[in-house]
């Protein structure tokens, strides 16, 4: 496909993230994640079957393989649209920052990305994977086996910024505590968030956002999806599987995977057609988080189409929707 034929795929494609973003806005500060997550899954599946694409999910909600096809859910291996399409990878995260959306708090996203069937990577049992993430400036300066000190030197040589003007998102776990010292002792500064590492990971690619790197260790779906994005936009991408779990190590060791192997975006989106797009449920680094205005639901969708196609920030007005299950507070948990 073109890149003019991906910018179609991807204008259609956000109808399904928004449709997400809006199922999920009714879940907005209520305590439940599950349902939250739920509803804006089944809003996604529903979309994306209307897309003139065949669809294989590879990333779905477990990032492990699929146990069944319920209809509603979007897991590992289901298989979505019509026979004689254009067959695609799909990944999926109805709700990136489950946490967020239920504590009501900043930053949840609705993700989806798409590349050529066979050209993303199957995260099989890896759930975790530490990264590296960083603007176009550092393309082919870094190697991800640098220490911490290190990587920030070359970020503060290529981009012109001196270190300790240099801010690093790191995900707030206590897995980073050295490196979060790490990033101190060289000078720079951290941005320390909760959840949600493909928003950060996004601001690390764009120049001048704000973030300047991303480090650390967050889940391998989301690694997989964010080099779909860092294809399309530019900037620099590196992920090691870094399993955390007890069962995830042994499952990792029994598949013969290399924990000291770092993947490129290059090697987790194997082709130049990739589609992103990214809808906000809550306002946050990235994006407005959906919002009724009178009548109208609007959401905020960033597209990415094709490598070195530029962002596309598109905003959507939609008739306000009957109220739902849970605007009503039918079906919901009860105190
Ligand atoms: P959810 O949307 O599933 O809540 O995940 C959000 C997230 O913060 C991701 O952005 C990140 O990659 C991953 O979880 C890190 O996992 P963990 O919170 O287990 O460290």
């Amino acid at each position: 496909m073109s890149n003019a034929e991906l910018s179609v795929l991807g204008f259609r494609m956000r109808a399904a993230t928004e449709a997400a973003a809006r199922a999920a806005y009714d879940w907005i500060g209520r305590g439940d994640k599950v349902e939250g997550d739920r509803a804006a899954m089944a809003a996604m599946r529903a979309e994306l079957a209307n897309l003139p694409v065949r669809g294989t999910v590879v990333v779905g909600e477990s990032g492990s393989d699929g146990q069944g096809d319920d209809g509603t859910s979007l897991l590992a291996g289901d298989v979505i649209g019509a026979a004689g399409c254009p067959a695609f990878d799909i990944a999926v995260d109805p709700v990136e920052g489950t946490s967020y959306l239920a504590r009501g708090m900043t930053n949840a996203l609705a993700v989806l990305a798409m590349a050529p069937q066979g050209t993303l990577f199957r995260p099989g049992p890896c759930f975790y994977m530490e990264k590296f993430v960083g603007p176009p400036a550092v393309r082919g300066r870094i190697d991800p086996a640098m220490t911490v000190a290190q990587k920030l030197a070359v970020l503060a040589r290529e981009t012109g910024k001196p270190v300790h003007d240099l801010t690093v998102f790191v995900l707030e776990k206590p897995r980073h505590r050295d490196l979060i010292q790490d990033i101190y002792a060289a000078g720079a500064r951290v941005a320390l968030y909760p959840a949600g590492d493909i928003a950060g990971a996004l601001m690390a690619a764009i120049p001048d956002s704000g973030i300047d790197c991303l480090m650390g260790t967050g889940g391998t779906p989301e690694g997989i999806i964010t080099a779909c994005a860092i294809r399309s936009l530019g900037g620099v991408f590196y992920g090691r599987m870094n399993p955390q779990l007890n069962g995830e190590r042994m499952a990792v060791k029994d598949a013969g995977i290399d924990t000291n192997r770092w993947y490129a975006a290059e090697d987790l989106a194997r082709s130049d057609q990739v589609v992103f797009c990214a809808t906000g449920i809550t306002t946050g680094l990235l994006l407005q988080g959906v919002e009724r205005q009178g009548r109208s639901v609007r959401t905020e969708t960033l597209l990415l189409c094709g490598e070195g196609s530029g962002r596309q920030v598109v905003s959507n007005w939609q008739p306000v929707a009957p109220v739902s299950v849970a605007a009503s507070g039918a079906g919901m948990p009860q105190p």
